[in-house]
């Protein structure tokens, strides 16, 4: 069973809606009268994604993008991120806000930024569930976040190791050798 993997829950399935409604009041605020398009960087973010637009009382559209950064492993070494597919829409007069899992060292979601920057959105925002700012490399700040996170790797609510536990519905703390033993034969 995959909960005994867990080594400690972080973060509640009650507490992780609390987090969303409190996201949703934000963003519906802030985005009134706007022209609002939500993309989701998947997979990591399909969960946040159902739940977060469905905590948003105005006017939307939804579009994704699927980016890899990290293979197995739990560290993204190389700092390569990939486009694995992109978004299907002109983003010229919308006001983009990248919906995403997690910001580590804020690779990924830099990359991403500056390449939807070049198609020309009237605005472009970040709305990350959950933060690790200490082990940040890019300057790079969300506008919209959950919560922050201890530098330790987590999984659940649509985040993984290598393609696993995404579907847990809380967030949870990884024991260390799950990953540790694989890690050292790469
Ligand atoms: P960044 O480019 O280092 O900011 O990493 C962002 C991506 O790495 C996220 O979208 C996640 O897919 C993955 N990631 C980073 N930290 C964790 C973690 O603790 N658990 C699971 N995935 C993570
Ligand atoms: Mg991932």
């Amino acid at each position: 069973m995959i909960y005994d993997d867990i080594s400690e829950v972080l973060l509640s399935e009650d507490e992780i809606k609390k987090i969303v409604e409190r996201l949703g009041k934000q963003i519906s605020r802030d985005y009134a009268g706007k022209n609002l398009l939500l993309v989701s960087i998947l997979k990591g973010s399909v969960v946040f994604m159902a739940d977060l637009m469905r905590a948003i009382t105005v006017p939307c559209q939804i579009n994704f993008m699927v980016v890899s950064s990290y293979g197995n492993k739990t560290e993204n070494t190389t700092g390569a991120v990939k486009i694995e597919q992109d978004l299907d829409v002109n983003l010229e007069g919308f006001d983009v806000l990248l919906v995403e899992d997690i910001l580590d060292s804020g690779r990924t979601l830099n990359y991403v930024k500056n390449v939807l920057l070049t198609r020309n959105p009237s605005s472009i925002r970040i709305c990350t569930f959950l933060d690790k700012p200490e082990r940040r490399v890019v300057d790079l700040k969300a506008d919209y976040w959950g919560t922050d996170v201890p530098d330790e790797f987590v999984v659940g609510y649509g985040l993984d190791y290598a393609e696993k536990y995404r579907n847990l519905p809380f967030i949870g703390v990884l024991k260390r050798e799950i990953y540790e033993e694989k890690e050292k034969m790469n």
